[in-house]
């Protein structure tokens, strides 16, 4: 039998079996005027409690960012930085750009010893490994120019749980007990989150951090000011001198939020905005998305064979192009419209053989001539402005240190940057030149906080934490609703596969794949790594406008919003109104 004829065969067996919707989640959470989701449960409340006092969604969105600086230690952060992606009601876009930047006194080798190899660690923990956090000037510049409330009644929230403290859930109290050695290396960090005799606090027992209170109080009051030429800048910049560090007052007061034009791609008929240099992350979806829109996605299946080679095709040509040729905007020409062209996708497509795995080795890093811990939040108002934020210390509680007296975690956001090419970073990245570390360069991201859109009309938000990952989680999302058919909650949770170029290996969350397409995976090339049981792989956070599926939105009965948090995800809760 010819393999087009077996091909057709799989098509006629997928229109009729693909045609029951995927369906092992609970259903999303379904409000009419608001939706916000968010990696923990108190978040998604204030967020909430923020739109029905009339805020906007970037007012939400503020004293979110602020309340997860509290309740999600891990991630949330005035210590780190982030992208901010907002879709107002009358459909404008744009893009904050408040992730960390390299210190002045940053070098391209300060990472590696005498011989030019890696320094263990000295990326990722302790002050080395910080970059000039910009979270405290991108929440207040979207609040300034784009809320409506005013700065003390958003972060009025954030400090009452700070100085009151609060009750620790399951999801809180689990993350904690995870990073208690880590914490447990810096008298600062300890004394806050671990008891005397050395463990963590834990499920039942009050979190209270009175000098992040102090440090949000004094935001609060005075401002960015406060964090950037004041006590805070001097807190920390002594601590990083006495540590090891290399950050300085300078770095502070120079801190520039960047406000960029998003990246936009169609796919499908639906509208993508997403973030744009120094993240990888739109410009990689829309690349992928691409290359996927002449592939019947949807008749060849959710998991079948034929699937997860095309996809993993795309990936691996995206990645190589991600790895090598994006940086920092100030410092790289970044070949957008290359990326984001159709013709360009049409040409990989071409170079993708239809029965065999492709080989990484044999794609070369181009010259274009052109001119664990992240999290992400979505929310949308009565008025239908949406934002997606992702932001982020890197690493779980990001370079494990705490300044004295402030009560801030502090990010190892350096880490991102290309330490020697060739060499992987924590999320086994290979990264080039183009991300080679400068002063008061921003490190190459991944995060793509993404806003969908159809016909003019709000669709999609959607986000997700998992380094490298963020990009294919965020991607499968959107292929799950708009090829699959599933429904928003079902689309976040649904296994999930990942490729990156290099290590030249398809990674397949655990029981992602059946063992019969492992075995026709296996035949066309491709080497398989399924991870182990009870490995979290990302915990995305998403909304979708006017039903819970495509199919409900067409028969045009749904709840008008439907939101998800990840079923992966430990505390975290959509909360709609
Ligand atoms: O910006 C980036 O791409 C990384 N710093 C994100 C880190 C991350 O997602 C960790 N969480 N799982």
């Amino acid at each position: 039998m010819s393999k087009t004829c077996l091909k057709s065969i799989f098509v006629a067996f997928f229109l009729i079996a693909g045609s029951s919707a995927f369906a092992a989640s609970p259903a999303p959470v379904k409000g009419e005027h608001g939706m916000v989701v968010t990696a923990q449960n108190l978040a998604s409340d204030i967020g909430v409690e923020v739109l029905q006092q009339g805020g906007n969604a970037v007012d939400a969105a503020v004293a979110v960012g602020y309340a997860l600086a509290v309740t999600y230690p891990s991630a949330g952060n005035i210590g780190g930085g982030g992208f901010m992606t907002i879709r107002f009601k009358d459909g404008a876009t744009t893009f904050l750009d408040f992730r960390e930047r390299a210190p002045l006194a940053a070098t391209k080798t300060m990472y590696l010893d005498k011989d030019g190899n890696p320094i263990k660690g000295a990326s990722l923990d302790g002050y080395l490994a910080v970059g000039v956090p910009g979270s405290v000037a991108g929440l207040d510049m979207a609040r300034e120019k784009y809320g409506t409330l005013a700065r003390a009644q958003l972060l009025a929230p954030a400090i009452r749980l700070a100085r009151e403290g609060f009750v620790l859930g399951q999801g809180d109290a689990s993350i904690l007990a995870g990073n208690a050695k880590r914490l447990a290396l810096d008298k600062a960090a300890a004394a806050i989150f671990l008891k005397a005799d050395g463990a963590a606090y834990g499920m039942g027992e009050k979190l209270v951090q009175p000098d992040l209170a102090a440090s949000l109080t004094a935001i609060s009051e005075k401002g960015p000011d406060a964090f950037y030429k004041g006590a805070i800048a001097d807190a920390i910049v002594k601590a990083s001198q006495e540590k090891g560090g290399i950050l300085a007052k300078a770095d502070f007061e120079q801190y520039k939020v960047r406000e960029i034009k998003p990246v936009t791609c169609s796919y499908r008929g639906y509208d993508i905005v997403s973030s744009p240099p120094p993240s990888s992350g739109g410009l990689i979806i829309c690349e992928i998305l691409n290359i996927l829109e002449f592939y019947p996605i949807a008749h060849l299946g959710f998991g079948s064979a034929d699937t997860v080679h095309f996809m993993v095709e795309a990936m691996r040509h995206a990645y190589v192009d991600r790895n090598s040729a994006l940086g920092d905007p100030a410092f790289v020409e970044n070949p957008v419209a290359t990326l984001t062209d159709k013709a360009y996708a049409a040409e990989i497509r071409g170079r993708i053989d239809k029965y065999r795995a492709g080989v990484s080795k044999d794609l070369k890093p181009k010259d274009f001539a052109e001119s664990k811990e992240t999290t992400h939040y979505s929310i949308i108002d009565d008025a239908g402005n949406a934002v997606a934020v992702t932001y982020t210390l890197n690493g779980s509680f990001g370079a494990g240190v705490v300044a004295p007296g402030t009560g801030i975690l502090l990010n190892n956001e350096m880490d991102d940057f290309t330490q020697k090419p060739g060499v992987p970073n924590l999320y086994g990245l290979v990264q080039g030149e183009a991300n080679a570390i400068a002063p008061l360069k921003t490190p190459l991201s991944s995060m793509s906080p993404t806003i969908i859109s159809k016909d003019g009309k709000p669709f999609m938000v959607i986000g997700s934490p998992g380094g490298s990952r963020i990009i294919t989680i965020t991607l499968e999302a959107i292929i799950n609703v708009i090829d699959h058919g599933m429904d928003i909650q079902e689309a976040i949770d649904a296994p999930r596969i990942h490729h990156q170029w290099l290590p030249d290996t398809v990674y397949v969350e655990n029981n992602g794949l059946s063992p019969d397409t492992l075995k026709l995976l296996a035949g066309m090339g491709y080497k398989l790594d399924v991870a182990a049981a009870g490995k979290v792989w990302g915990q995305a956070a998403g909304i979708l406008v006017g039903g819970k599926s495509l199919g409900e939105i067409e028969k045009g009965g749904g709840a008008r919003y439907n939101g998800a948090i990840d079923s992966r995800a430990a505390a975290g809760k959509a909360a709609g109104y």
